[in-house]
């Protein structure tokens, strides 16, 4: 079985494209949540947060990411995972990041984080003091499940994905 490595972090921190770098650069699967729902709906995060509000965003969150990670459990290669930024502040999602040993947080300034947020495909990132309460809200529950964490400000795609491979590397060695 191969390892599977799970990026967390708010809206805005770069998972997808450190996520893809990752991958990329080690030959594994890449998987975005947030894709694969909308893949699986049939329409987009805004049309199922207009529809169902952000209750059925989460369910349809939860089941994906459950199947995700047990279809990835039996992948022979490694895996990388972008979770979307809320996945942690579903009960049964977060008990599940507490037992995965590869979670690794990426932590951004929060005023980068907005303004890359704004692309009109995030529902909940439309005001910026709301935004800023979100991310106070969440962020014990992202320190809670991170096995490591990586400073992203300042730092380019390519930085972000050497450090996150490097410090995989060496907590496998210390572990
Ligand atoms: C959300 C984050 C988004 C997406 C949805 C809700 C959140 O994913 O899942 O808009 O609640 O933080 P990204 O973190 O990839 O933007």
């Amino acid at each position: 079985m191969g390892p599977t490595l799970i990026l967390i972090g708010f809206m805005g921190s770069g998972k997808t494209a450190a996520g893809k770098r990752v991958a990329n650069d080690l030959g594994w699967e890449f998987y975005d949540t947030d894709l694969l729902i909308e893949q699986e709906t049939g329409i987009s995060i805004v049309e199922i947060f207009e529809r169902g509000g952000e209750s059925a965003f989460r369910k349809a969150e939860e089941l994906v990411i459950f199947r995700l990670l047990d279809k990835v459990s039996s992948a022979p290669a490694g895996t990388v995972i972008s979770l979307g930024g809320g996945a942690v502040s579903i009960e049964r999602v977060y008990g599940r990041l507490l037992r995965e040993s590869l979670v690794v947080l990426l932590d951004e300034d929060i005023d980068t984080a907005f303004s890359r947020a704004q692309n009109g495909k995030r529902p909940l990132a439309d005001d910026r003091e709301a935004f800023r309460l979100l991310y106070a809200q969440r962020e014990d529950l992202y320190r809670a499940v991170a096995k490591i964490v990586v400073r992203t400000r300042g730092k380019s795609v390519s930085q972000v994905a050497e450090e996150i491979v490097g410090r995989m590397s060496k907590g496998k060695e210390s572990g």
